[in-house]
């Protein structure tokens, strides 16, 4: 059944799947290999899981212990792309629509993104005019 309520639970399901599929990924499943590991079940994994749970509880109900700063891990990630944004969006796209109830996958899906843009304006990817 499609989760009603965004609490750590379901957030936290949800986060999951969508790393588990990430993962898996040809486009985007290398830079979180690289950083993180293939494993989700070791540390470094477990550590980003729970800062991404309370990164998404912040974001979504204004509570929860996230109090880092998303863009600056993402600035050492090596080359990243148009098309590498496009694919993450898709699969958290899928992994929303798969947890949470269309009124509330819409929600998290308009602030990442926003939040994707402004990676994306950051690095400088997607701006034809330079
Ligand atoms: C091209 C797409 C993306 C890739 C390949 C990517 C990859 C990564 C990786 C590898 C890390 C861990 C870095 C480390 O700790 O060493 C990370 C951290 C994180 N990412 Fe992404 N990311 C992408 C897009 C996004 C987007 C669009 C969002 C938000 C909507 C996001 C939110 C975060 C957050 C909150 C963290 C944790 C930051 C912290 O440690 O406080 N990422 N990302």
């Amino acid at each position: 059944m499609l989760a009603q309520t965004v609490d750590r639970q379901t957030v936290h399901k949800m986060i999951h799947h969508f790393y588990a599929k990430l993962l898996e990924d040809k486009l985007v499943g290398h830079y979180f290999i690289n950083s993180l590991g293939d494993n989700l079940e070791n540390e470094r994994w477990k550590d980003h899981l729970t800062t991404l749970d309370n990164f998404w509880l912040k974001m979504m109900t204004g509570k929860g212990a996230y109090g880092g700063h998303p863009f600056p891990p993402h600035a050492f990630l090596g080359e990243m792309y148009i098309e590498t944004f496009e694919r993450w969006l898709e699969l958290f796209k899928e992994a929303l629509n798969q947890f949470f109830i269309p009124k509330i996958a819409d929600k998290f899906y308009k602030k990442s993104e926003i939040l994707a843009a402004q990676f994306m304006y950051n690095l400088d990817i997607g701006n034809e005019e330079d």
